[in-house]
């Protein structure tokens, strides 16, 4: 019996992660496996209630659960920063979850911008650090409102946090079994402490690997590259920053926010996973927004938590319908609406011969 904790959020957050639950409930019908689910309301209406992000008690309440499936913060009414870094990086750090795992998969049939590129071209992995860099908060304002104001932000790497995500890398690397080349993506030119350690930590852990074949690239290559040879890279290892930044240029190339997924990972404690697209409130409540980020998230929840058989019917669904029935991945251009692309994903997972 799994124990799922569902903060669906806000925005289109609660409209995406119903049709997540409801394939979920079709793939476990399927499969055989139990799960009980508790929502969590955290997000901007609690905040504008209460004035509380989160309880106290949430970190260690959640971390109690098997798992976490997110929908989205970010309200409106709500200065920015708040409720991201209230509740959504304040649980990745609370809950350790050092990994922001995102794939960047074209599925056949999907649109990409980039002419001339297909499955087999775009079809790789970001390892983004989640728990330190530009986002650890360090830093602070001198003098501030007046005209001679300072503000300072720092990156934070530690050799445990970064050891520990690229050795994440090289494993995830071995694991997947494709091209087996790792990606370092940093900026060795300029940032000549951050990432010479960064550098440093690479060459030494993959000393332990030497099935993968090893690459350095600057961000900024990085970028040229996904666009323009995005089958170069099998999987990328980053920091929290970069990770950010080059995961939306990724999700744009699979096909957009409609179809981008991520997990936040803790490899020895409760992971937490979200369509990575964020609340989109001018769609919240029209039901046009595209679900198959929330399912895609559903899916890489289930590959976590062991469920492989699942995970992999649960793919082949998202695949069928993504390439024979949704006309584009864009919110309100899917041909379909938010709840009726949960059918189809629920449909053909029942639908599936297993063996
Ligand atoms: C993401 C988002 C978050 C991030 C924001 C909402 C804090 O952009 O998950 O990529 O920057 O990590
Ligand atoms: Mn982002």
């Amino acid at each position: 019996m799994y124990r799922i904790a569902v903060i669906p959020g806000d925005g289109i957050g609660p409209e995406v992660i119903a049709e997540g639950l409801k394939v979920l409930e079709a793939v476990s019908d399927k499969v055989g496996f139990k799960y009980e689910t508790v929502t969590y309301d955290f997000g901007g209406e609690r905040y504008k209630r209460t004035g509380e992000t989160l309880p106290d008690s949430a970190t260690a309440e959640l971390s109690e659960f098997d798992a976490i499936y997110l929908g989205a913060v970010g309200h409106p009414d709500v200065e920015p920063g708040i409720l991201e870094k209230g509740i959504l990086l304040r649980l990745r750090f609370e809950l350790d979850q050092y990994i922001n795992l995102r794939p960047v998969k074209l599925y056949p049939g999907v649109t990409t911008p980039l002419r001339d590129k297909g499955p087999d071209d775009i079809d790789f992995v970001v390892v983004r650090e989640n728990t330190e860099g530009l986002y650890a908060g360090t830093g602070g304002f001198l003098r501030k409102g007046r005209s001679d104001e300072v503000a300072i932000q720092t990156s934070v790497n530690t050799r445990k946090g970064v050891e520990r995500c690229i050795r994440y890398a090289f494993e995830y690397c071995r694991k997947r079994n494709k091209q087996k080349k790792l990606t370092l993506c940093g900026k060795t030119n300029v940032l000549t402490y951050a990432f010479d350690l960064w550098e440093r930590v690479f060459h030494e852990v993959g000393a332990e690997y030497p099935d993968i074949e090893r690459e350095y690239a600057h961000v900024d290559a990085i970028c040229m590259w996904m666009v323009k040879n995005p089958e170069r890279f099998d999987v990328v290892v980053t920091d929290n920053m970069f990770g950010d930044i080059i995961t939306d240029l990724g999700a744009i190339i699979q096909g957009g926010m409609g179809i981008a997924a991520g997990g936040n990972i803790n490899p020895d404690g409760v992971s937490m996973f979200e369509p990575i697209g964020g609340s989109a409130p001018k769609y919240a409540g029209k039901g046009v927004i595209n679900p198959m980020a929330a399912i895609s998230a559903c899916q890489m929840m289930l590959d976590v938590l062991g469920e492989t058989q699942a995970a992999e019917i649960l793919e082949a669904a998202i695949i069928k319908v993504v390439s024979t029935k949704l006309k584009d991945m864009a919110a309100g251009r899917m041909g379909y609406s938010t709840s009726e692309v949960g059918d189809l994903v629920a449909e053909a997972v029942s639908g599936q011969d297993i063996c």
